[in-house]
Formats: C-alpha cells, sequence, structure tokens
C-alpha cells in the first residue's frame, strides 16, 4: 500500500530528513504531500520521529480529475468511510493540496461528500479550518484518526491522489519540549526541538542509527535532548565554550528525565571547552555530530552590511578551525550536520559558507541547499550536511 506524509512548512528538509529515516529515494510527491510505497511501512513510528511531517496516512486510490464528476469523487469518498464504520455520525475534514489553479475544481467537494452521505441516511459533520482545510492540532483534538475521517487530497494538474489519515504530530509534546524546559536562552539562540530532531535525522544513513553523537556547540542541549529521546543507548558529549551553557544543558536534562521524557543507559558527558581543543578533551570517535554551531552577534534588524561582513568572518573563522579537529573526531563514512547561518537585514543578505575549509579538512559537502527560517527572520539557518570522505 502507498502512503502519504504530508510536510509542514518546511517540504524540502522534511523530504530530506524523511529519505534519510527511511533510506529511500522518495521520487513522486505533490508540493509538501510525499508519497512513499515501502513494505513495512510503521506510521505511528514514523509520525513520532520525523519532525517535518504533520499527518501521515494511507493512499486510499488515486483518481484522473478529467474523466471524473464531483459527484462521482464524493460518492468514491462516501464508500470509503462505508467501508471504515466509526460510529453514527460522521464526522470529517477534508484538505486539498496543491496550486490554487489545479484544486479549484474541488473547492464544493466537501459539500457533495455530505450530501451523498446525507443521501445514504447517515447524520454528517464536516469540521473545516479557516481556509478549508483542518490542522494537524484539530484533528487530533477531533480524533479525526480513530472516530472519525480526515481526507488529504494531493492534485496536480488532473492527477489526484486521495488519502486518509492515520496518525498526527502531537504539538503538545514539542511545544513542552521547546517552552517547558526550565533552561532558555534567547540571546543566544535556542534551535527549536523540531529542527533539532530534524538535523539528527539528516545524520542517519543507510539505515544505520549513530550509536554515538556529539554536538560540539551544544548551549542548552536541544540536539542532545532529540538525541536522547531517539537513541537512548547512544553515548551522548556535548561541549561549549561558556559553562552556564553547560549548567543549562545539564538541568534541562534534569527535567526531561524528571518528566519522564527519557529512559538513558547513561546520561550525556558535558564539557566546557572551545571546539579548537575538543582533540584534547575527548578519547572517542563518534557516528554523527550534529550541531548548531555559532550564528555571530545577534541582530537587531538595523546593522550595516559591515557588520554582518564582521559577523561572517566570525563565523567563518569558526568552523574554518573547528572542521579539522572535528573531522578527527567523527568516523569515516559518518555524518556531520550542521548549520551555516545567514544573515538578512532589509535588503542586506550575508551568507556564510565553510565549503572550502570542509573540504580541506576531508569532508564531502552532501547538501548545502537546505533553508530553516520564516521570511521575517535576520538570521536564517542553512542546515548543511557534511559526510567524512
Ligand atoms: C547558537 S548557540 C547554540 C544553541 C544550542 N543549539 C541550543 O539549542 O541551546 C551557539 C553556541 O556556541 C557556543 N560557542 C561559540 N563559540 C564557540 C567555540 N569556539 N567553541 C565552543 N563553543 C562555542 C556558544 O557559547 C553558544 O552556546
Amino acid at each position: 500500500m502507498k502512503h502519504f506524509l504530508l510536510a509542514g512548512i518546511h517540504p524540502e528538509l522534511t523530504l530530506a530528513e524523511a529519505e534519510a529515516v527511511l533510506s529511500i529515494k522518495i521520487e513522486q510527491r505533490m508540493g509538501p504531500m510525499l508519497f512513499v510505497d515501502q513494505a513495512g511501512f510503521d506510521g505511528a513510528a514514523l509520525q513520532e520521529r520525523l519532525a517535518g511531517v504533520v499527518k501521515l496516512g494511507d493512499v486510499l486510490f488515486e483518481a484522473d480529475l478529467k474523466d471524473l464528476e464531483l459527484k462521482a469523487l464524493a460518492e468514491q469518498l462516501a464508500d470509503q468511510i462505508d467501508v471504515r464504520p466509526r460510529g453514527e455520525r460522521v464526522l470529517f475534514g477534508l484538505t486539498v493540496i496543491g496550486s490554487s489553479n489545479d484544486i479549484a475544481p474541488l473547492k464544493k467537494l466537501p459539500i457533495e461528500l455530505k450530501r451523498t452521505l446525507q443521501d445514504r441516511d447517515r447524520s454528517v459533520r464536516w469540521v473545516t479550518g479557516d481556509r478549508g482545510e483542518i490542522s494537524p492540532a484539530a484533528v487530533a483534538k477531533l480524533k479525526l484518526t480513530t472516530e472519525g475521517y480526515d481526507f488529504v487530497i494531493g492534485v496536480s494538474g488532473k492527477k489526484a491522489v486521495i488519502g486518509l489519515t492515520t496518525h498526527v504530530q502531537n504539538a503538545d509534546a514539542w511545544s513542552l519540549r521547546d517552552y517547558g524546559r526550565p533552561f532558555r536562552d534567547a540571546k543566544t539562540g535556542m534551535l527549536p526541538p523540531k529542527l533539532a530532531r530534524l538535523m539528527i535525522n539528516l545524520a542517519t544513513h543507510d539505515g544505520q542509527e549513530p550509536t554515538s553523537l556529539l554536538d560540539p556547540f551544544c548551549g542548552g542541549g536541544t540536539v542532545l535532548m532529540e538525541a536522547a529521546m531517539l537513541f537512548p543507548d547512544a553515548v551522548l558529549v556535548g561541549s561549549d565554550i561558556d559553562p552556564i551553557q553547560v549548567g543549562g544543558s545539564k538541568q534541562n536534562f534534569v527535567w526531561l528525565n524528571q518528566e519522564g521524557l527519557v529512559a538513558l543507559s547513561s546520561e550525556p558527558k558535558l564539557i566546557v571547552a572551545p571546539v579548537q581543543n575538543l582533540g584534547r578533551e575527548i578519547q572517542q570517535t563518534f557516528d554523527a555530530i550534529v550541531t548548531e554551531g555559532y550564528l555571530g552577534e545577534p541582530l537587531r534588524g538595523h546593522e550595516p552590511r559591515p557588520f554582518l561582513m564582521k559577523n561572517q568572518e566570525n563565523v567563518e573563522g569558526v568552523w574554518e578551525d573547528a572542521l579539522p579537529v572535528l573531522a578527527n573526531l567523527l568516523n569515516k563514512g559518518g555524518r556531520l550536520v550542521c548549520v551555516w547561518p545567514e544573515f538578512v537585514v532589509g535588503k542586506e543578505v550575508v551568507s556564510t559558507d565553510a565549503s572550502a575549509a570542509a573540504k580541506r579538512a576531508g569532508f564531502r559537502v552532501l547538501r548545502s541547499d537546505l533553508k530553516y527560517g520564516r521570511a521575517d527572520q535576520r538570521v536564517v539557518r542553512r542546515v548543511i550536511v557534511l559526510e567524512k570522505a
């Protein structure tokens, strides 16, 4: 059976994340809707694992809209509901994904489905959001995956793929880890837990989970926290030049344990040290290095170009020093996933890039095209995936 994964606001990162974790190339997609046809697909585990996926489910059927009346499509959806009885009253949501031109012919589909079900003597409620779609949080709240139906329909040209959601992202759990942790430092920049998880997933390759992971700019420990949840038996090491940050990581780990979110076989090792000295501080090598890295001086939004260029020079300088050290701490074939920031103030855009230093240090640059950030953000995070050659 074919399945769909619906990406949130960063579809390219989610695609890369899903491909890394599933160890496949995803050939079919309709914008944020990605299709996977893989034996042993475990929807619950995958929804739990992938940070970028907001919903996932089964592909029920595919349709050629050219030959299909809206009424006939509504009949097919009603048939799907009939073969999955879930209570007296039918509660359904319906989201159509595609360009505004492509989705226009399906605008009235929910009304048509409602009418079709009523003609079949069913009591019906169509649940809808502001723009006709229904958020993952609402799907969860209304229990549409078990007590109702949440259809997700991808449209491209005249082709439609009809999916039924089986799992949704647990927004509360993500938000708890982001805002509930005791140590947060907005000044140095807190990595959103979703991006931390996504970056860890990008370090997965060839179906192998890392058994050891290092974050050499660990700050408050976001990467280590997500890694601990995914790989409770892995050896986790974090280091940072700033003792306050390392203390914060410790505090966050105590909290993670108290919340019962991890069951670690051993506590992560936390070290106060500049990345430049790690060769002396750490006597082991790692399967993966995942780190946000230094993002430069915080920006207020009115800095002139020379300030941004100084920031660029400083960040690139840290990577110039760090990359040879980290290359020695990474096992062959292992991935270093990090952030090289892009500074955006007004019309000025200054990007950092350490690919020449990475190559000199013995890395291959696998990805440098993935970005995480909102349109109004001053520091856009470019997510970089390096492989130790
Ligand atoms: C953007 S913050 C990382 C935040 C972290 N990902 C989190 O979620 O809390 C960058 C960190 O790099 C550290 N740092 C800066 N220069 C460093 C260096 N040369 N060696 C090690 N750590 C350094 C800073 O102290 C800071 O905690």
